[in-house]
């Protein structure tokens, strides 16, 4: 919902079907937090989970998604 705020339909709310996003991007993320979004430490998801994580995200899809 704060996704969708905030970018008005722009971009997907949904990260799963951004297209726009890099592995970088979301680790930095993951550990500095996004406005009210919280920071994990190492000790909640691992560097390999966050690297795990982005390659998800940015995989290659088939068809428009
Ligand atoms: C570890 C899994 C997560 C990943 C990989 C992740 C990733 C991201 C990324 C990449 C963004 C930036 C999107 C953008 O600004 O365009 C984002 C934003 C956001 N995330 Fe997460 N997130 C995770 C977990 C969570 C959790 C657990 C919460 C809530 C408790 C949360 C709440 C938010 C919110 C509210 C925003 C939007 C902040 C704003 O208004 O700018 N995220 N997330």
């Amino acid at each position: 919902m704060a996704l969708q705020r905030k970018y008005g339909g722009s971009l997907p709310a949904i990260l799963d079907q951004r297209k726009d996003l890099t592995p970088d991007l979301i680790a930095y993320a993951v550990r500095h937090g996004v406005s009210f979004m919280p920071s994990f430490r190492k000790t909640e998801i691992s560097d390999a989970q966050v690297s795990e994580l982005g390659a998800y995200l940015v995989r290659p899809r088939r068809g428009n998604r």
